[in-house]
């Protein structure tokens, strides 16, 4: 029997300090006005005190195991664009605090569509049979990187984790995640960036400024590239699948902007009654946007058993991704 990876578990993890638009707009040359209309954000989290990314990691993850019931993961796959330090991952100390023993641990780097692509290698190492319980996290810190004089960028992300156990099954029960498309386009790395953070240079005279170390975007061009990319390969997954746009019942979407996921809906042809939210409440999480709007959708029972769910997300790199599943019956913790 082909063997597959099925979702079996969910938590996330918000740090506690809230930053409403009215206190963005207090420092910068912005407003509650246009914040909510041109991203539909109201609030986000951030993190305060050296809490790292990590830390909400590990909170996120040891919910997702409570929820499966079984406290124990083979595999841990941190995705994030903000790790603790370059080296080494992240994944191994949060494998380790969680009291995974010498689980195989490794962090994937594809920015907003992280989670999809450590979803993707999660399942293919349950597939083979090297994994039988994979822990797959989407963690951020992004405020880290913010530079805080930058409107453009400062009002739209927040921090925050999101995670899923992925147990061994088949592919026709609930929770079977698949099929799956990855893609990139290099051509646009310089769309979304942080410049700095290589080797240091030769001529620390020519080397970085203190603002290359902050995360950069050019979000007019990659709105227009967000609603195409993730059109086409939602579509190519349906297809796969034998779907039509009409049998998806929740459209979970990387949740960068909400006119985003209104023009995606429109584009694949979902209704936007059937799309999932959680933006106003977090901003943009980056690679813990996915797993965030999951595990908030599950708990308020947006998203019910039975459920065809389309995953898709678009980041940095260029990279995009997406995946389907038949939401299953998991207790909310
Ligand atoms: N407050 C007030 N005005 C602002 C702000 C702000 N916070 N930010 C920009 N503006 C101004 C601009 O300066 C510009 O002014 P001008 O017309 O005088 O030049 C005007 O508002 C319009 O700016 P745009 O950049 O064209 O604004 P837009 O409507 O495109 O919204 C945004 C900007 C929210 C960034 C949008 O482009 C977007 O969401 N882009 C896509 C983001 C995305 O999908 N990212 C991919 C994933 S993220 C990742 O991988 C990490």
């Amino acid at each position: 029997m082909t063997r597959v990876a099925v979702l079996d578990g969910i938590g996330s993890c918000l740090p506690p300090r809230l930053v409403t638009n009215d206190e963005l707009a207090a420092r910068l040359d912005t407003s509650d006005a246009w914040i909510r209309s041109r991203t539909g954000i109201r609030q986000r989290y951030v993190v305060t005190d050296g809490t790292g990314t990590s830390d909400l990691a590990v909170g996120a993850g040891s919910r997702a195991l409570k929820s499966s019931g079984d406290p124990h993961a083979d595999t841990v796959v941190v995705a994030t664009t903000t790790p603790d330090r370059p080296c080494p991952a992240t994944a191994p100390a949060v494998a380790a605090r969680l009291g995974l023993g010498h689980a195989a641990a490794y962090d994937v780097a594809a920015v907003c569509t992280g989670f999809l692509y450590a979803l993707a290698t999660a399942s293919g190492l349950i597939a083979l049979g090297v994994s039988a319980r994979a822990l797959v996290i989407g963690a951020e810190t992004f405020s880290r990187i913010l530079n805080p004089d930058d409107r453009s960028t400062s009002v739209i992300f927040g921090d925050g984790a999101g995670a899923v156990v992925l147990r061994a099954g088949s592919p026709d029960e609930p929770g079977a995640l698949g099929p799956f498309e990855l893609r990139s386009d290099g051509e646009g790395r310089d769309l979304i960036t942080v410049p700095a953070g290589g080797p240091p240079p030769a001529d620390p005279a020519a080397g970085p400024g203190a603002a290359d170390y902050y995360f950069t975007m050019q979000g007019k061009k990659v709105f227009r590239l967000a609603v195409q990319r993730m059109g086409e390969c939602a579509r190519a997954v349906l297809d796969r699948a034998g779907r039509r746009p009409g049998d998806v019942d929740r459209l979970v979407s990387h949740q960068a902007n909400q006119r985003i996921i209104e023009r995606l809906a429109d584009e694949i042809g979902i209704p936007y009654e059937r799309t999932v939210s959680n933006i106003a409440r977090v901003g943009n999480t980056a690679a813990a946007s996915i797993p965030l709007a999951l595990d908030h959708a599950h708990t308020e029972r947006v998203l019910r058993p039975g459920d065809r769910v389309l995953l898709t997300a678009f980041g940095g790199g260029l990279t995009w991704g997406a995946s389907m599943l038949t939401w299953p019956a998991i207790d909310p913790v």
